[in-house]
């Protein structure tokens, strides 16, 4: 198993690409389940994730070919074998993201349910939910789901479905069903996270019609077929926060391309309230840190509030700010698992429910630590390069299903980083 070796005590400075964005990307590959004509993505990121999305997909039967490291045509014309196994979907849960589209497309589908992992359980029944209210069959049995359209109606139905809680693959899922449905779907509650805005452009350039994309209330007309078309996955905000955190924390000054502030408010007032300074291009976005960074509290929210996905990192950089701060989470019920972690490296953390106390030590100290999921692992990374000495972390197979090639990146910032075989 790799490991990443990291040597502390760096600034981070210089420029770095950010990469597309993994959530995006994962719903978008299996929008291609619904048209059997080609889908051409480019800006596709190289990740663990994405690689284990396209192994599932063709297993289904769907062509992939890739034309550049960062662009694919998938074509789903001869799709024939609507199955998720077990053993694909306990390493990517995103792959419940195959089971709208293979609904919708297929009339059938049979997909592992995915199980608890390490930040939550993590049910799905809201997916399930949504697709009865379309009138899909849906039994679980043996660990999988299997869904059907009723015999007598041969197509999903449109429906008005509110959902209990805002879901993010929960929209996705219920919006690629919905889009070759008979008749109109509103979804309400619907998740407004930009990634469900680009997974509507790319399915609107299929012949999609769908309004309402990053509102709470979508509205989605079926129709009986879409087509093949050419899409580009937005940038990563997070992959971007998270790099944006690590030059914050180790007083750096940075540049990333490729990508913008427009998604990153949240996080972007927050590194305002930390003391950065940020710089927004079109494309591009600046931050150069202040020799000490201030402590901020941070409470997760659905999108636009501050993103689950930022929070280890911001624990991070709270580890050796001035002051205090509380992290609290209400997303997910068991998110703080790298704070366990940090507090090996000297982090003064006390765990309260789902409030972290935070108070900025002057310094911590490189020690062994474990990655337990992607963005605690980044959480450590970010911790590993403010820390005095070596800094081993363990398990990073986590970090390569979300980040591209991080180690590269972050030693063209200048960090000391190498990977241990
Ligand atoms: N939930 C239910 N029932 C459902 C669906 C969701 O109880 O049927 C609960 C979840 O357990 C959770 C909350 O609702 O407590 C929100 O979960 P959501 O469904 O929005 O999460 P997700 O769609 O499974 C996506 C991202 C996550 C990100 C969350 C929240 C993808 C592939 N994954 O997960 O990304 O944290 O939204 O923004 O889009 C990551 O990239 O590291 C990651 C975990």
């Amino acid at each position: 198993m790799d490991k990443l070796l990291i040597r502390g005590g760096t600034a981070l400075r210089g420029e770095v690409a950010i990469s597309g964005a993994k959530n995006a990307a994962l719903p978008i590959l299996c929008a291609s389940l619904l048209a059997a004509e080609p889908l051409y993505l480019s800006n596709l990121p190289q990740l663990r994730d994405v690689s284990t999305m396209l192994r599932l997909l063709e297993q289904m039967g769907v062509e992939v070919v890739r034309h550049a490291p960062d662009m694919v045509s998938l074509n789903s014309r001869g799709l024939h074998n609507p199955l998720a196994p077990y053993d694909m979907v306990k390493t990517m849960r995103a792959s419940i993201l195959v089971l709208g589209p293979l609904l919708a497309r297929h009339g059938d589908a049979r997909v592992s349910l995915p199980g608890g992992c390490a930040i939550g359980a993590r049910p799905v029944e809201q997916h399930i939910k949504g697709l009865q209210a379309m009138g899909a069959e849906v039994n679980v049995e043996h660990g999988y789901i299997h869904a059907c359209c009723a015999a007598d109606k041969g197509r999903l139905q449109g429906a008005c479905i509110v959902t209990d809680m805002v879901t993010v693959t929960g929209t996705e899922n219920l919006m690629m069903a919905a889009v070759l449905a008979e008749g109109e779907t509103i979804i309400e509650n619907a998740a407004r996270e930009p990634e469900v805005v680009d997974l509507a452009d790319c399915l609107i350039s299929m012949g999609a019609q769908i309004s309402g994309a990053g509102t709470d209330k979508i509205r989605i007309r079926g129709v009986e077929r879409l087509h093949g078309a050419r899409h580009s996955i937005m940038a990563d905000r997070i992959e971007t926060g998270t790099y944006l955190c690590a030059a914050a924390a180790t007083g750096g000054e940075v540049r990333l391309t490729r990508t913008s502030a427009a998604y990153l408010d949240a996080v972007v007032d927050k590194l305002l309230d930390a003391g950065c300074d940020i710089v927004t291009e079109r494309d591009a976005i600046r931050l150069k840190a202040p020799a000490r960074l201030k402590a901020v509290s941070v409470r997760t929210s659905p999108y636009p509030a501050f993103p689950t996905d930022m929070q280890a990192q911001f624990m991070a950089i709270n580890c050796v700010a001035e002051g205090s701060a509380v992290i609290r989470e209400t997303i997910f019920e068991n998110r703080f698992m790298h704070a366990v972690e940090l507090i090996r490296l000297g982090a003064d953390i006390r765990i309260d429910a789902n409030n972290a106390m935070v108070t900025g030590v002057e310094r911590l100290d490189g020690a062994t630590v474990m990655a337990t999921d992607l963005r605690a692992s980044a959480s450590l990374v970010i911790a590993g390069l403010v820390a005095q000495g070596e800094t081993v972390i363990d398990r990073i197979y986590h970090l390569d299903r979300g980040y591209e090639k991080i180690e590269e990146k972050l030693r063209q910032l200048g960090a000391r980083v190498e990977r241990i075989r």
